[in-house]
This record gives structure tokens, C-alpha cells and sequence, in this order.
């Protein structure tokens, strides 16, 4: 896990990832950079780690400080140890349905629509957000499962008539209590993808859980929801890299 600069939302993420690697029995191994790290010693970092056969995945904390370019740094991860499935080549894979790697966020919204039994074929699925990280693959993995899925964001002209239309409806657009209760389907299922710090001890959502919750037939809370299940993929993905390197050895 690699960490640039200290912000402190970034921060709790990798340790709560590096508490998790613990409680499973993955090793890992932090790498705490100073916000003043260059993009060639980043580079030259994960070029070692590439080549590193005690390390099966690479995790680079995003977001970068504003002088080291994003796509650069994913597109230096070599594609079998990007356990966050963010380089090109996994994404690509996503896109044809032939994956190794599916990106956390998005996995784990599925195992949850999953695991409360809800069958997602010929559903209206509907995603506010479109960020290659969450919204984008989010709609990839709902169409693989024959949803009939639309993408809606910030500027979705008469979002409220799209997002009302939703048997499942994904909230990542990262607004605080962006969806209300009234644009809500009855009966349909919500999760929130959404982390949003509104005081310096209070995490909200996307979606405004007061009146969505007397709306919605399932809802995921935040904190508490999406957020353990990102965890949970990461170590899935993970696990999954080290047995294909062991396969290949
Ligand atoms: N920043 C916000 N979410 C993520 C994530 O899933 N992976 C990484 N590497 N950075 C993030």
C-alpha cells in the first residue's frame, strides 16, 4: 500500500486496509510517502515492487498530490498485482466481461445486492455518478447481470424522473444527501456509495437516509455499508493475484 502526502481521509482508508490485511493473514507493507515525493520516485517504487515476487498486490492510495499525474502512476502498476483493477488493461477486461480483478467499490455493492437476494435481470438499475473508480464499472457489472442500466450524474437533466424509475438505484456522485426520499421508486432497493464529512464527526451519504429509509424497501447505511464491502473485495482481489502468480510459477 502506498500513501503520498497525509490526507487524513486517505489515511484512515489504508489503515483500515492494513487492519484487514491483518485479521485475514495478508502481509503487507506500507509505504508512507511525504506529500513532496516526486512522480519519478513513485515510479521507481512501484518498478520495484513490480518486480518484487513477495508482493502479489499493489495498492496506490488516490488522490495523488496535484504534481504527479493519476493515469501515469495506474498505468506504472503492473496489471496482475492491480488488486484496485484501476489499470487499463483490467478496466478493458471489464468492459468485455472476461475479468480477474473487478474494482472494489463496484464488487462490493454487487455481493450486497447479492447476498439480500435481490436478482438485478431486466431490473431498471439506475447509477447517479460516472467515475471510472465506482460509476462507470458500476454499470458494467449491473449490465453483465442483465440489468437495463442508465448512467445519470451532476447534470442529468430531470434527474429526480430518471432515479424514480430505479428498482436499484447506486448513488456515487459524492454530494451529501444528494438523492431525497421524494425522487425515490417505493419498493426499490438504494445503495450509497457516498463518504461525505459534513462536521469534523459526521459522515453522510449521497442519498438523505431520513426520508429515503420510509421510501425504500432496502437501504445501506454510512458509514457502515458499502464501505466494509470495498474492504472485503480488496482482500478477494488479492487473494486472487497471489494464487494466479502462484499458478504461473
Ligand atoms: N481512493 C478512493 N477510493 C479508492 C480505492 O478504492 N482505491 C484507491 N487506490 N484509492 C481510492
Amino acid at each position: 500500500m502506498i500513501l503520498v502526502g497525509d490526507d487524513p481521509a486517505s489515511k484512515v482508508y489504508v489503515n483500515n486496509k492494513k487492519k484487514a490485511c491483518e485479521y485475514i493473514g495478508i502481509k503487507s507493507f506500507e509505504y508512507l510517502l511525504p506529500a513532496e515525493t516526486s512522480e519519478t520516485e513513485l515510479l521507481e517504487l512501484i518498478d520495484r515492487l513490480n518486480s518484487d515476487p513477495e508482493v502479489s498486490g499493489i495498492l496506490c492510495q488516490l488522490p495523488l498530490p496535484g504534481h504527479i499525474d493519476e493515469t501515469v502512476v495506474i498505468n506504472a502498476i503492473a496489471p496482475s498485482k492491480d488488486v484496485d483493477a484501476f489499470h487499463p488493461v483490467n478496466v478493458g477486461k471489464i468492459m468485455t466481461g472476461d475479468y480477474d480483478f473487478v474494482p472494489c467499490t463496484p464488487a462490493g455493492v454487487m455481493e450486497l445486492i447479492k447476498e439480500s437476494g435481490v436478482d438485478v435481470e431486466g431490473k431498471e438499475c439506475v447509477v447517479v455518478g460516472r467515475s471510472n473508480i465506482v460509476g462507470k464499472p458500476m454499470a458494467m457489472l449491473l449490465l453483465h447481470k442483465n440489468g437495463t442500466v442508465t448512467i445519470c450524474h451532476s447534470r442529468t437533466a430531470n434527474l429526480a424522473e430518471k432515479t424514480k424509475n430505479a428498482d436499484v438505484l447506486v448513488a456515487a456522485v459524492g454530494i451529501p444527501n444528494f438523492i431525497k426520499g421524494d425522487m425515490i421508486k417505493p419498493g426499490a432497493v438504494v445503495i450509497d456509495v457516498g463518504i461525505n464529512r459534513v462536521a469534523p464527526k459526521k459522515l453522510v451519504g449521497d442519498v438523505e437516509f431520513e426520508t429515503a429509509e420510509k421510501v425504500a424497501a432496502a437501504i445501506t447505511p454510512v458509514p457502515g455499508g458499502v464501505g466494509p464491502m470495498t474492504i472485503a473485495m480488496l482482500m478477494k482481489n488479492t487473494v486472487k493475484a497471489a494464487v494466479k502468480q502462484n499458478e504461473c510459477e
